[in-house]
């Protein structure tokens, strides 16, 4: 079990799945249990790296995510925190205009997968910026991925960045945002960082559709007191919009965000909650948006 720095965690979680903050303490014995289950998985997978057979579901999609498929599945399985970060990331940039040389932060980003994957695939450079995992862990990561000039691993809390306004090309959240992004002064703080006109992209569970006043029964085994800050696509769409800070280009809900659930839930202990779930309410949600140009002798982003 790995330590992590900095958290509300139990220390010996080490699971792939994300930890109930209000539960850490009796969690710590689950998260040991999963990770165990998932070791074994990973010692009973087809040996061939990024082959599409049954037994690496949960990590390569070769028809949804392609450029994720070419990569290691027990390298993704060690460094995922939850649905694979690489897919979320291939989603992501579906609808970024992210260019090689860009400089992104890349907030909240755990194992930093996201930060390797975008650094490799589209010659970005990047910021792995992360609180419950230290910098030491991700630069090994980095360096065994060969990337030491292009990710630079930082230890640091989203509320308090160590970072110059207007320093990025673009900011990217891979399920991480639910954690600090729903503070209604929370856009208005990051938003500097990103030169006029940047983007700032994220992607995060979230409700396919409203619930209400009332979560759904089915729900209820999956359910943490963290899990509060789901929210659907609109929501977050209204969340930034009003703010006037960013035009929002993009919010909405990957159409597959059952068979994604399905898939990475599948064979542990909440599987029969997705499976019950089939998509109706467990959504990933995809929102994008351009800080707006303030001065007109503001830098521009990099070309
Ligand atoms: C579920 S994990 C996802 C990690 C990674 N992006 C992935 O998809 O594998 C959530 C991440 O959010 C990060 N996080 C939560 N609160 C944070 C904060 N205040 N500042 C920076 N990172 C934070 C945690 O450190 C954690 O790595």
């Amino acid at each position: 079990m790995r330590e992590t720095v900095g958290t509300t965690q139990p220390a010996t979680w080490n699971g792939r799945h994300r930890p109930r903050v209000s539960e850490a303490p009796w969690r710590a014995l689950d998260a040991a249990r999963i990770g165990a289950r998932r070791y074994t998985a990973v010692m009973t997978d087809d040996a061939e790296h990024g082959s599409p057979v049954s037994g690496n579901r949960d990590v390569i999609w070769p028809e949804r995510f392609p450029r994720s498929a070419k990569y290691d599945a027990r390298w993704m399985r060690d460094a995922a925190m939850g649905p694979n970060p690489l897919w979320l990331t291939e989603w992501l940039y579906e609808a970024m205009d992210l260019r090689p040389g860009m400089r992104v932060l890349d907030l909240g980003c755990g194992r930093a997968a996201s930060s390797i994957f975008l650094a490799k695939e589209f010659g970005v450079r990047v910021w792995a910026t992360d609180l419950w995992i230290g910098a030491d862990e991700n630069w090994t990561r980095i360096c065994e991925a060969g990337l030491q000039h292009e990710v630079t691993p930082i230890h640091a809390n989203a509320r308090s960045l160590p970072y110059a306004k207007g320093f990025f090309d673009a900011i990217i959240a891979i399920d991480s945002y639910i954690y600090f992004g729903t503070d209604d002064l929370y856009l208005a703080y990051l938003a500097p960082f990103v030169a006029p006109g940047g983007q700032i992209g994220v992607v995060m569970p979230g409700f396919a559709q409203d619930i209400g006043d009332h979560l759904p029964e089915h729900l209820r085994p999956f359910w943490g007191q963290d899990c509060w800050s789901w929210h659907p696509a609109h929501w977050w769409r209204h969340h930034w919009a009003r703010t006037g800070l960013v035009d929002v280009e993009r919010s909405d809900n990957l159409p597959e965000a059952g068979e994604l659930w399905q898939r990475t839930e599948e064979g542990g202990d909440e599987a029969h909650v997705v499976a019950a779930d089939k998509g109706r309410y467990m959504g990933m949600i995809r929102l994008v948006g351009r800080t707006r140009p303030a001065d007109p002798d503001a830098r521009e982003i990099s070309r």
